[in-house]
Parts: structure tokens; C-alpha cells; sequence
């Protein structure tokens, strides 16, 4: 049997074995804290227009201000245009592969800002492979996904706001303003109209429509009848002015929009700029990487 005083020096010396191997065990192997490397991730849709690059160098001038020092990286959500442009000689990382290359590099805290208009497929994709990564072994620290351009009412009004401020100076209050969006058989397509009924409480002159989801440019078309429209400006609503702007709007051919609308009488002026050319379109999406870069 022990002493008291024995038993006192015994749970003495286990306290300290124990914080000791406590303590070693915080400063070295698995549970060790990394250094903090903070890096940003931008990720677009891609564009294979050498002319829609203007609107990617434009964002990237526009983070790198805001945030000074921290790295910027791109990824295209794009299988298509990737395969494409790889044929031309560049390579372009997907999400997955530019996160294994910041893994690597050892980036701690990446934020992965969305480039996109809307909460689509290529959103919930982006969101998915990122969640995979957060979930690595040795992994990041935090890795948090910016939202995209339309995420809430705010945004809608922001956006609103932005797009009214960009439209061309000559235009006239009756004459119409067609905004073409990519649009989605995705439930976030519902956001496009949302941003017609926040555009038209302002200016009742402007639509929204879309290439691949609703409202299909049949609906505008008779929309503007409807208003008595004479004369409209056609303006792409996706952030690179690529082949849809270029063919689908403004084309020759007989299904795009301009000669659609033509065709009902409707003098149309086109305007290729992508809503990532224009700084306040951009500072939109910043902001939302301003509110990721809040939690670093
Ligand atoms: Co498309």
C-alpha cells in the first residue's frame, strides 16, 4: 500500500509526463498549425473568344487592387472550351486540378470565387468538388466558395442598379433595352426573371431573356410589341461577350436575336461587352470575395 505523501508524488509526476507529452505532441507531427498562405481562386465559365479574355484580364486587375498581395489563381468550369483551347496549345487547369496544385503549394486559406451569373449547374458543381477538398486529410485550413453574380435580393438590386448604369447614354427612355442571358433548365434560371421585375420597377423599358432557359426571345418579342417598341439595344447579360453575344445575338443568321427582332420591325443596336468588363458589375462579385476573405 501508498502512502499518501507517495500517492501525491505519483499523480505529481503523471501530470507532468502528461503535459509534457501533450506539448510535444502540439508542436510536432500530425496535429501541427501550418503557416497561413492565403490564396484566392477565380473561376469562370471560359470563353474560346481571344476577345473575351479583356473581361477575365479586367477582373483580375480588379482583385489583385482590392487585394493586395494575395495570390490569384483561375480555373474554367468548362470541359468543352478546355479540350478546346488545349488544342490551340493552352492549358487551362480545371477547379480540381488548380486545388491540387494550391494543395501542393501550400496554400492554407483559398478562397474560390464564382465568376458565374447565377446558382446553376456549374455553381452547384463547383460547390461540390470544392466541399471534396475541405474534406482531405492535410488538407486546407478553410476553403470557402464566393457566390456567384445573383444570389440574393440585394444582389438582384445591385445588379439591377449596375446594368441600368451601363447601358448606352444615347439610348431613349421608349426605345428598349434586351438584355440576353445564358439561362439554364436549372431551378436558379428563375433568377433572370426576377432581375426583369427589379429592372422594370425602374425602367420599364428593359427585358430579360435567355439563350438555353426561359423567357425564350419569342416572349420578349412579344413583350415588346406589346410595349409598342420601335427601336431596341440587344447587350449581352453573361460575364464574357463569347459565341453566344457574338451568333446568337448579334449573328446574321436567321435565329438570332437581332434578326428575330428585325423581323417583327424592331431596329435592333448591339453592344458586345460582357458584364465582366464593366468595373461595376465586377465589384459585385468582389464583394462577395470580400465576404469570404472576412473569415480568413
Ligand atoms: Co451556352
Amino acid at each position: 500500500m501508498m502512502g499518501k505523501n507517495g500517492m501525491i508524488k505519483w499523480v505529481v509526476l503523471l501530470s507532468v509526463f502528461l503535459f509534457t507529452a501533450t506539448a510535444f505532441a502540439g508542436g510536432h507531427g500530425h496535429g501541427a498549425k501550418k503557416d497561413i498562405k492565403k490564396g484566392i481562386l477565380l473561376v469562370a465559365f471560359g470563353s474560346s473568344i481571344p476577345e473575351a479574355q479583356v473581361a477575365f484580364i479586367n477582373i483580375a486587375k480588379q482583385v489583385k487592387k482590392e487585394f493586395k498581395g494575395v495570390p490569384i489563381r483561375w480555373a474554367y468550369t468548362s470541359v468543352i472550351i478546355r479540350n478546346k483551347l488545349k488544342k490551340q496549345g493552352q492549358i487551362l487547369d480545371s477547379v480540381a486540378m488548380a486545388l491540387a496544385k494550391m494543395k501542393d503549394d501550400g496554400f492554407s486559406h483559398v478562397a474560390v470565387q464564382s465568376l458565374h451569373t447565377i446558382r446553376g449547374e456549374e455553381f452547384e458543381d463547383l460547390e461540390k468538388t470544392v466541399n471534396a477538398f475541405a474534406h482531405l486529410p492535410d488538407g486546407f485550413e478553410k476553403i470557402i466558395v464566393g457566390n456567384p453574380l445573383l444570389s440574393s435580393q440585394k444582389d438582384i438590386e445591385k445588379t439591377a442598379d449596375a446594368i441600368i448604369a451601363n447601358i448606352p447614354k444615347k439610348r431613349k427612355k421608349k426605345e428598349a433595352v434586351v438584355l440576353m442571358g445564358h439561362g439554364s433548365p436549372h431551378p436558379s434560371n428563375a433568377f433572370y426573371t426576377a432581375l426583369m421585375f427589379n429592372l422594370q420597377k425602374k425602367d420599364k423599358n428593359i427585358f430579360v431573356g435567355t439563350v438555353e432557359g426561359a423567357p425564350e426571345v419569342d416572349e420578349i418579342s412579344i413583350m415588346l410589341k406589346k410595349a409598342n417598341i420601335k427601336k431596341a439595344y440587344l447587350m449581352p447579360f453573361m460575364s464574357v461577350a463569347g459565341d453566344h453575344a457574338r451568333n446568337d445575338m448579334a449573328g446574321d443568321e436567321d435565329d438570332s436575336w437581332k434578326s428575330i427582332l428585325t423581323k417583327e420591325g424592331i431596329k435592333c443596336e448591339t453592344v458586345l461587352k460582357g458584364t465582366a468588363e464593366y468595373n461595376n458589375m465586377i465589384a459585385i462579385w468582389t464583394g462577395h470575395l470580400k465576404d469570404v476573405m472576412a473569415h480568413f
